[in-house]
Parts: structure tokens; C-alpha cells; sequence
């Protein structure tokens, strides 16, 4: 079976009606699980403005993109969804994923408007380059918002958010495999685009979220959900799973401010 219609046989959205809300209630979340819930609530919201972003240049219209598109836009959403239902379920005053979806994006930063200008250009000028970068960009950022909610599922004392997290996670790691696969494949034997990929990400990577967060705030929900040494850990597997030649790259997070 081809890596799409395998997404296609289990793309869905992802369960969390059939949670124990009594008992997240009763066992609560901590502050810093707030921030972090949060944080990844208000990133996942997003997805669907980055869609329409990458929707709009020419070389999204391919139709196995498109499919993989539509389905990750879709699951992202209902990652937010949920994430916002056990925030009000633990009476953590929040608005509803739409509403505060609109208003981060109302405030998306500077960055994220040049980002887009500067991605249309690269699009424009090269666009097979700039398909292996893209997916690459994005096996990057799934690889690490895997992690991220695997931690959250492994350090928190509140069950039923361990098991939001690890059934999120799961479609986190399916959304790695299909970027992963698909950077290689475009990256082999492409000299160019691998040195192109490797200078960007060389220079500019920062924890998913960069447009619409500041670099202060996404150093310091990685610092919280890796403490001390856990995040060199992470990030030199990231690294090792970004090892095949064609995309080897130091990855350095931005300073804490
Ligand atoms: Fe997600
Ligand atoms: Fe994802």
C-alpha cells in the first residue's frame, strides 16, 4: 500500500468524547500543564492558516499532497478541539478553538507574514527545491510535537491527559512518517536542495509555532516539558532520525530570553 492510501485507511479524527472528564476534573492540571496545553492548543489552531498558506502556491496542486493536506489540516484541528476540551473540563477559563484561532492569527507576528512571502518566492523560483524543504520543515516540527506530547503523556499525574496525549501522539508520529518519507525521497541524489535544506534549517529552526509565538515563549515551553538534560536528548534523536546523509543538520533551539 502507497504511504497515502495508508493515511486514507486510518485518517480520522481523533477520539475524546469516551474520556473520563469526572476524573480529569477531580485530579486537575497543574500550572504548568496549563502553559503547555495551551501553547500546543493555540499552535494547533493554526494548522489551517499554514494550509491555506501552502494551498494557494502552484506546487500544491498535486493531487497526493492535496489528500495528505486535507486529512492533516483535519486532525490538527480536532488536536486543538479536544486540547481546549479538557482545559474548560478542568475549568481553566478558555475560549473556543475557532475563536482563539481567529484572534492568534489576527496577531500573527511579523514573521509569520514575511515567512509566507518569502516561501511563495522560493515556490516560485524553485519549486522541486522547495517541496523537499517543506516536507522536510514539516518532519522536523512533527517529529518534535511528537515528543513533546509523549512527554506531557509520561510526566503528568492526571491519566486521562496521558491518554489524550498518547492518542494524539499517534497521529503526531504518522504525520513524521509521511513528511519523513517524502523529504527523503525528494532529497536523494539532489545535491542542491539537500545543501538548500540543510543552510535553512541550519539557520533558521525554531519549535513549531515561530510565526504566532515569540522565540522567548516556544525556548520556554521546551525548557518546561524538557528539563535539564532531556531536551539535548530529544533533539539528538530528532537529529538521529534525521540522519539519513541526504538531511544530517545540527539543530540548535533558540536562547530563552
Ligand atoms: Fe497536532
Ligand atoms: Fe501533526
Amino acid at each position: 500500500m502507497s504511504d497515502i492510501a495508508q493515511h486514507i485507511a486510518v485518517s480520522h479524527k481523533v477520539q475524546f468524547e469516551d474520556l473520563d472528564w469526572e476524573k480529569a476534573r477531580r485530579i486537575g492540571l497543574t500550572q504548568h500543564e496549563i502553559e503547555s496545553l495551551t501553547y500546543f492548543a493555540d499552535i494547533e489552531s493554526q494548522t489551517v492558516y499554514y494550509f491555506l498558506e501552502v494551498a494557494k502556491l502552484q506546487v500544491s496542486r498535486d493531487p497526493e499532497l492535496l489528500t495528505f493536506l486535507t486529512m492533516w489540516n483535519y486532525e490538527e484541528y480536532f488536536h486543538s478541539h479536544a486540547l481546549t476540551r479538557l482545559l474548560t473540563e478542568c475549568g481553566v477559563p478558555v475560549e473556543s478553538a475557532t475563536a482563539r484561532s481567529t484572534k492568534i492569527r489576527a496577531g500573527a507576528r511579523l514573521k509569520a507574514r514575511l515567512e509566507d512571502i518569502v516561501q511563495t518566492l522560493i515556490a516560485k523560483v524553485m519549486p522541486r527545491t522547495f517541496v523537499a524543504l517543506w516536507m522536510f520543515w514539516g518532519s522536523l516540527q512533527e517529529c518534535l510535537t511528537t515528543q513533546a506530547y509523549e512527554e506531557l503523556a509520561h510526566q503528568t499525574s492526571n491519566p486521562v491527559l496521558a491518554e489524550l496525549c498518547r492518542r494524539i501522539a499517534k497521529q503526531e508520529r504518522r504525520h513524521f512518517a509521511y513528511y519523513y518519507g517524502q523529504a527523503k525521497n525528494r532529497l536523494e541524489g539532489q545535491s542542491w536542495a539537500q545543501r538548500f535544506t540543510r543552510w535553512i534549517a541550519k539557520k533558521f529552526y525554531a519549535p513549531v509555532g515561530g510565526g504566532v509565538k515569540t522565540d522567548a515563549e516556544g525556548a520556554r515551553l521546551v525548557a518546561q516539558l524538557f528539563p535539564g538534560d532531556r531536551i539535548f536528548e530529544v533533539m539528538s534523536y530528532i537529529e538521529k532520525r534525521m540522519a539519513a546523509r541526504a538531511t544530517s543538520v545540527p539543530l540548535r533551539l533558540p536562547e530563552a530570553a
